[in-house]
């Protein structure tokens, strides 16, 4: 995985104050890129609804942020009550910024986010004719074993370990403190 800053934008988790931005960034898709991300098209109304519950059930949202806004993103979403050994990924990246690697890149977080909470295998409700995400998926043959169709990963096992966890955590506190800044800067602007 490559340095958490680019010259260009952050790779960071979102937090339950930037919902906004992460429905801003799905109201952006292209009316192809929204059909793929959520396998059928979907209006403006059920992405207001669906954003609202970004951060629901303890759910792992990364962003690709860019000039405070969230061009691209990576959803890692609980199946059942807790975390168990099966969860539903997603990602959307917007028009202009698809082909520059960012989608390979939110892929690395959600497979160790995924890792470090023991997760085996990946849902990602992905059409067969996908085939960037499948490109993707090729990259990282490593982490996960797919079988395609209806896309399923199936994270190699390797148990967490120390390293895995803290730079979760690492990369986590330092993002959550460039949203606070990003926050008062807004506040401050709409003073
Ligand atoms: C799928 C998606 C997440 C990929 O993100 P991205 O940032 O464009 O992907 P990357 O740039 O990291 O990688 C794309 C790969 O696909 C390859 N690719 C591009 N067009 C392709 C095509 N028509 N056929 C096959 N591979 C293709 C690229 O060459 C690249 O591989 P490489 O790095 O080995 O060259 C993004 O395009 C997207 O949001 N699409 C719409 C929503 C969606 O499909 N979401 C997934 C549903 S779970």
């Amino acid at each position: 995985m490559s340095e958490q800053t680019t010259s260009e934008g952050m790779y960071r988790r979102l937090w339950p104050s930037e919902t906004d931005k992460f429905r801003d960034h799905l109201l952006r898709l292209d009316k192809d890129s929204r059909r793929m991300r959520f396998a059928h098209a979907v209006a403006d109304a059920f992405i207001d609804d669906y954003a609202s519950r970004m951060t629901d059930y303890g759910s792992v949202v990364y962003g690709y942020v860019l000039d405070g806004k969230v061009r691209a993103a990576a959803e890692l979403r609980r199946l059942g009550d807790g975390w168990g050994e099966e969860a539903e990924a997603a990602f959307s990246v917007e028009r202009a910024f698809q082909d520059h690697g960012i989608g390979s890149e939110l892929m690395g977080r959600v497979v160790r986010a995924a890792r470090n909470r023991s997760i085996r295998r990946l849902y990602m409700s992905c059409l067969a004719e996908n085939s960037k995400m499948q490109a993707i998926a090729r990259k990282h043959e490593a982490d996960l074993r797919f079988e395609y169709g209806e896309v399923i990963g199936e994270i190699v096992p390797q148990t967490p370990d120390y390293f895995s966890i803290m730079a979760e955590a690492a990369e986590d506190r330092m993002g959550f403190m460039i949203a606070v800044l990003d926050l008062q800067s807004r506040l401050v602007r709409a003073a």
